[in-house]
């Protein structure tokens, strides 16, 4: 009787979270659908520190280093000068995952970091490897990170489970409420159709290295480079996420399964950010999906709406690198904007996923950081954004930029968009 009487109260409860949740949802306001910001700068092909105007593509290879070290100095800190990974070990997890779909591997990979004179620091994660079962050979290759740990991402009881934890697990009134609030797909992405289209999914869970907490994360950072004396410029947790997506790769060209030209780096919000990161510093990334990736990610830091660079670097001490924090309130001083990091990654396919009511992410700042990256897609010969407005979704364009209704998440709209620009790009 008492127990009943629990169970009615936690689902109200549970029932009134819904309908605020479900009226925030309603009422929150609309990304603006006809951009009209000023265009991002420093325009892409300007002169940039003592370089000239960027005229051609041997002036654009010139260019990329100086970018890099100026998002390191600036926004992200200072990647590691040495960095190493190996598999320690390897787990056969099930040959039938999904009625026979798929093979599924668990790798435990060490990788290791050097900074300056002190010596190399090492940190172990789980890397899942499922490898559709009906493809002869190699198989292009989604690479993501999330929010959760590898057995939410992958369902299968042989998957290891962190110390950690990670919250995300269960079938309750909490992890009904998650998926309400950010979506179907907010943990576990559409593995089935992933495999039936002849995709291989490899994915981790970074907090098993760089733990996403302020206080624990801060303390990995520091540990990893404890060789690097500048505390402004030391790399926060999107440089060292996105350097556990490379990380990965050095591991995953060895293995048969995987087509090391069709690897795609995918990740949402935080590791949207830490996927375009990845993607800017390692052109072994054929291309990348960044949904919803918003501030110190696709959207401009500067003149912009949604969170600010305070913001960001108030609320996640941890995630950049303390110098981006001297430009909250001032970030026309900012010497790069977020449009120059997506012109790193042209020519190679990126697809920019948003959301209308997703102002915090500001899709209207993504677009136009999307439009001041398009002439170096130009450039180098490749189509770039070929959209003029938020909504003509053209997945075959090499920077394409798709927003659907709703808020932030990952929903049932967002996958069929992404699964368009993968056909267009990565099948063969
Ligand atoms: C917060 C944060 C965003 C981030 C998001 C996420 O909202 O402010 O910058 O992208 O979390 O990762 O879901």
């Amino acid at each position: 009787m008492m127990q009943d009487a629990k169970r009615i109260r936690f689902s109200l409860i549970i029932l009134c979270f819904f309908l605020v949740t479900g009226c925030v949802r309603l009422t929150m306001s609309w990304a603006d659908l006809t951009p009209d910001r000023p265009e991002a700068t420093p325009e892409v092909l300007a002169a940039f520190d003592d370089q000239g105007r960027v005229l051609t593509t041997a002036d654009w290879q010139e260019r990329v280093p100086a970018l890099r070290q100026a998002f390191q100095e600036h926004v992200y800190g200072i990647l590691p000068d040495e960095s190493g990974a190996r598999i320690v070990d390897r787990r056969l997890v099930a040959d039938d995952l999904l009625e026979g779909r798929a093979r599924l591997e668990e790798l435990t990979v060490e990788v290791s970091a050097r900074f300056g004179e002190v010596p190399e620091r090492a940190a172990t994660f789980k890397l899942l490897l499922a490898t559709p079962n009906a493809v002869k050979g190699s198989s292009p290759l989604i690479l993501m990170e999330t929010f959760c740990p590898n057995h939410n991402t992958i369902p299968h009881e042989g998957v290891s489970r962190p110390d950690t934890g990670g919250g995300c697990d269960g079938e309750g009134p909490m992890a009904m409420a998650v998926t309400y609030v950010f979506g179907r797909y907010i943990a576990t992405p559409p593995l089935a159709e992933i495999f039936d289209r002849g995709y291989a999914l490899a994915t981790f869970y970074p907090s098993e290295f760089v733990p996403d907490q302020a206080g624990a994360g801060l303390s990995a950072l520091r540990r990893f480079s404890d060789g690097h004396s500048d505390d402004e410029t030391r790399w926060g947790a999107v440089a060292a996420w996105g350097w556990g997506f490379s990380r990965a790769l050095d591991v995953l060209a060895q293995e048969p399964t995987v087509d090391m030209a069709r690897v795609i780096a995918y990740g949402h919000s935080r590791y949207g950010k830490a996927a375009l990161f990845a993607a800017a510093f390692d052109e072994r990334i054929a291309g990348v999906i960044a949904h919803q990736s918003g501030t110190g990610g696709a959207a401009l830091s500067r003149d912009k709406a949604g969170e600010s660079v305070g913001e960001i670097t108030d609320a996640y001490p941890h995630w950049f690198a303390r110098q981006y924090a001297a430009y909250a309130g001032q970030e026309e001083k900012l010497p790069v904007d977020q449009h120059q990091l997506l012109a790193l990654i042209a020519p190679r396919p990126m697809l920019l996923g948003n959301a209308r009511r997703d102002v915090w992410s500001d899709p209207e700042g993504t677009f136009v950081a999307a439009q001041g990256a398009h002439p170096v897609y130009d450039l180098l010969g490749t189509s770039g954004l070929q959209q003029t407005d938020l909504k003509a979704f053209i997945p075959d364009a090499t920077l394409s930029f798709h927003i659907r209704p709703g808020t932030h998440g990952v929903t049932e709209d967002d996958w069929p968009a992404f699964f368009d620009f993968l056909e267009a790009h990565f099948r063969e």
